[in-house]
């Protein structure tokens, strides 16, 4: 099995403050990670959940991915991050399994690790982000 965990769940929100606000009130949620990611125009916040984390993610700039997802789908689900020990050999086994790579290499993310970015076609409608640590 390539996949040695579920990294996060990202959420898309449109109000950072308010979705933390939540799961802090809510569950007892703690930020584990906070982090602007320019290149995406995307500041997310990391909820750690066991060894997993709930990342909510909200839009820094009109066109960034997820102001677009915001526009088209409204709050919710964004994409899974799976954990990998090698992001570029996982990405060639999912392309050799017939998905549709969005990065055409692996690169930088959040937190120092490197990711790779998979189209919902070709993954059974679920976008999925490769992540080795
Ligand atoms: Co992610």
């Amino acid at each position: 099995m390539i996949l040695t965990e579920i990294d996060h769940v990202a959420i898309a929100v449109h109000d950072l403050e308010a979705a933390i606000a939540y799961y802090e009130q809510a569950f007892g949620a703690q930020v584990h990670h906070r982090e602007t990611v320019d290149s995406d125009g995307v500041e997310e916040a990391l909820l750690k959940v066991a060894d997993s984390y709930i990342q909510l993610t909200a839009a820094t700039r009109p066109d960034s991915p997820i102001a677009k997802h915001l526009e088209k789908r409204g709050e919710g689900l964004h994409h899974i991050g799976y954990r990998v020990d090698d992001c570029q050999a996982a990405m060639d086994a999912m392309i050799a399994a017939g998905a549709r790579p969005i990065d055409q290499a692996p690169r930088p993310g959040s937190r120092g690790t490197t990711v790779a970015f998979i189209h919902p076609k070709g993954s059974f409608g679920t976008l999925i982000e490769l992540v080795e640590e």
